[in-house]
């Protein structure tokens, strides 16, 4: 007797597709990316081989990569620019190589990707290194090139990624960059001992804050109904929320082919607002109470021209339900930490659209995993 056995049906280990299992592996991915970088509480990089003090000595950082890896560093840079006021820059890999960038010595160049292959980003590596700069590679897949040919490595460990949309690696990325940004913090003076540990256990912290995010499944599902005949779509957001619209609007369009765009929510009355008529779901990232105010007013400006408004906010938070159709609520966490659970809502948002739409979410149409041409 033959037993049919289907390898990549046990690979997805119950769920109907990787893309899903992946977005739920995000808690404990984490979790085995940060905790080998922490000791007494505190980040600690001796296991990646990093010499001591090794980030005191940059005056600057560039970070480079490609697609989600990108946005990642988008993320990475508020956060290192806010907690440690170094300057970082972030650029598309494709665009830095061709630049003619300005870097000088005291520049890091931390290049950003899951698989550790794409031709782009090696590219930018290897101009980093003929321009005599330090580089650290943040990179998923053990021994791949950007892997070996970096100065520097940290790997994150998200364990495989399968499904051609990334998810976990992203989470993973943003948390060694968070990392980074408390070592820089504290290495210039600005964050104490005391509050470096209290950072670094609210980062422990997001998984726990995804696994809350998780449990909104069931509601992004129905949502996602509504969102599925959509032909145009918008993500609004401002500060990190405006870096984690850029992420869920490439998520939405590379599994679901919804077209979607992401704004800085101020900008949007700078010509975009003539697209948004009766209808167009507008998908607003109200995730820092800082800037909530002013996301409302934007919010009114797309509800008056007929938008259908879906606000992610946090709990807490009052979203009159004459700005928004959908609300949903995060457990509430502080705002810098935010990124963690909100792009985990944006990642079942994409996901339940392109499942309500029958697209091929594991292998989108064009797309490959690792784009190894230029
Ligand atoms: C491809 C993938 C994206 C990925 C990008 C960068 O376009 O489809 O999901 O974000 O490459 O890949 P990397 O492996 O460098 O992170």
């Amino acid at each position: 007797q033959t037993v049919t056995w289907d390898i990549e049906q046990a690979q997805k280990d119950g769920y109907e597709h990787f893309m899903l299992k992946e977005i739920h592996e995000q808690p404990d991915a984490l979790r085995h990316t940060i905790s080998p970088r922490v000791k007494n509480g505190l980040p600690d990089w001796s296991g990646d081989g990093l010499p001591k003090d090794f980030f005191s000595r940059f005056e600057r950082i560039q970070i480079v990569a490609c697609g989600t890896a990108m946005h990642a560093g988008m993320i990475g840079k508020t956060i290192i620019e806010k907690l440690a006021r170094i300057p970082v820059e972030v650029d598309i890999a494709s665009e830095f190589r061709y630049r003619d960038p300005i870097l000088t010595g005291n520049t890091l160049v931390i290049i950003v990707s899951q698989s550790g292959e794409t031709a782009d980003s090696l590219a930018a590596l290897r101009l980093a290194k003929q321009m005599e700069l330090s580089t650290l590679a943040i990179v998923n897949v053990a021994g791949s090139s950007i892997a070996r040919e970096a100065e520097h490595v940290l790997y994150t460990f998200a364990g495989p990624e399968i499904s051609v949309a990334s998810t976990k690696a992203y989470s993973v990325q943003i948390s060694l960059l968070y990392l980074i940004a408390f070592t820089l913090g504290q290495e210039k003076g600005l964050l104490s001992e005391e509050q470096v540990r209290v950072l670094t256990r609210q980062l422990f912290a997001s998984a726990e804050a995804v696994r809350g995010a998780l449990r909104l499944q069931e509601r992004i599902e129905m949502s996602a109904k509504s969102l599925a005949g959509a032909e145009h779509l918008f993500f609004l957001g401002r500060g990190l929320d405006y870096a984690l619209a850029c992420e869920g609007s490439l998520k939405l369009k590379e599994v679901s082919y919804v077209h979607c765009e992401a704004y800085a929510a101020g900008e949007l009355k700078h010509g975009t607002i003539s697209l948004i008529t009766e209808g167009v779901p507008v998908i607003a990232l109200c995730t820092q109470t800082a800037l909530l105010p002013k996301m409302l007013s934007n919010i009114k400006e797309t509800t008056a021209r007929g938008a259908k408004v879906f606000v992610i906010a946090k709990q807490g938070e009052t979203i009159s339900q004459d700005v928004a159709d959908t609300v949903l609520l995060l457990d509430d966490f502080d705002d810098l930490f935010m990124p963690f659970p909100a792009v985990t809502v944006l990642q079942l948002i994409a996901y339940f659209t392109a499942r309500q739409r029958g697209c091929d979410i594991d292998k989108p149409r064009n797309l490959a995993k690792s784009v190894t041409v230029e």
